[in-house]
């Protein structure tokens, strides 16, 4: 392979870009990572009972802290069901049609609940040791449990041809999800994913993402300034055309109205609070 690809490639290139579209042609995990796209318009076609198992798998071989799993994975088919979810998650349509969705819970009500069956608050309470529920820390390392799951499942069911996309907006509406989905107080539902098999005339585009410089430092952070900024959104400044929906006059106040400063994330900033009041470590 690699001299058949010595062959096709255009010498002229520097050998960086040589050397990694070189890697990218002879290794197929690199290729699955750069070629994935997020999708939302699916194939009718049901995912198969061995595709899905593949990807519920290849999430569970996914680093976990401690290697204990502190998520849940929720598979969710029924139609009503993903037709309410679509609703609620900021009244996205594809999300409905969706042939799959995986709902990944952060989950610390299963550790606690071993906890509990194991006797630990009695030995807690022998050996003079504080016993309490979880709190913030535990809830972020629920949640980076599941967001590394849930990234192996994107990657994994691309490489079969399914493709997916991520729904932040389960992070809204709490109270509804909570009841909906049958949760416990501290299993939070941190991340949603759509799969679906591509079309066969499927154009996928891939989207560009901002120059290293401003996102990789070496050693320490690095605050940028003015200069940098405007070098860096150079390209998204395209977006703003004059009489837009938000009065915008620049990207930063258009991105701002249309995301940071949105109805939906006022609804997501609320319903995590709400979330929050359970992993408050008070006395079990
Ligand atoms: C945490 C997170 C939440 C997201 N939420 C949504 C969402 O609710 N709806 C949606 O259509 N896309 C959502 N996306 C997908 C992003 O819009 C997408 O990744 C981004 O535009 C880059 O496009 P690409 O994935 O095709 O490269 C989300 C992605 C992430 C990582």
């Amino acid at each position: 392979m690699y001299t058949e690809y010595r062959k096709e490639v255009n010498f002229s290139e520097s050998p960086n870009v040589y050397l990694l579209s070189l890697k990218e042609k002879m290794n197929e995990v690199l290729n699955v990572i750069k070629n994935r796209t997020s999708l939302r318009n699916y194939d009718n076609r049901d995912i198969s009972v061995e595709d899905l198992n593949t990807i519920i798998e290849s999430a569970m071989r996914a680093p976990t802290a401690g290697n204990m799993m502190f998520y849940s994975i929720i598979v969710i088919k029924d139609k009503d069901k993903k037709l309410a979810l679509s609703k609620t998650c900021d009244n996205q349509a594809f999300i409905a049609k969706a042939p799959v969705l995986l709902l990944f819970v952060a989950d610390m009500q299963r550790q606690y609940d071993y906890y509990k069956v194991s006797g630990v608050k009695e030995y807690c309470k022998k050996k003079g040791l504080d016993y309490t529920a979880p709190s913030k820390g535990d809830f972020l390392l629920a949640c980076s449990d599941a967001l590394v799951a849930a990234q192996n499942a994107v990657i994994a069911g691309e490489s079969l041809g399914i493709g997916s996309c991520y729904i932040g907006d389960i992070m809204e509406n709490y109270e509804k999800h909570k009841k909906m989905l049958n949760l416990p107080p501290w299993a939070f539902p941190i991340c949603m994913l759509t799969f679906g098999y591509y079309k066969e005339d499927e154009k996928k585009i891939i989207k560009s993402r901002f120059d290293k410089k401003y996102i990789v430092f070496e050693e320490e952070y690095k605050n940028l300034n003015h200069e940098d900024f405007k070098e860096m959104y150079k390209e998204k400044e395209k977006y703003v055309v004059k009489g837009n929906k938000f009065n915008a006059e620049n990207f930063g106040q258009l991105i701002y109205g249309r995301k940071s400063g949105s109805d939906f994330m006022k609804e997501m900033n609320r319903s995590v609070e709400v979330a929050l009041k359970f992993w408050d470590r008070h006395e079990l």
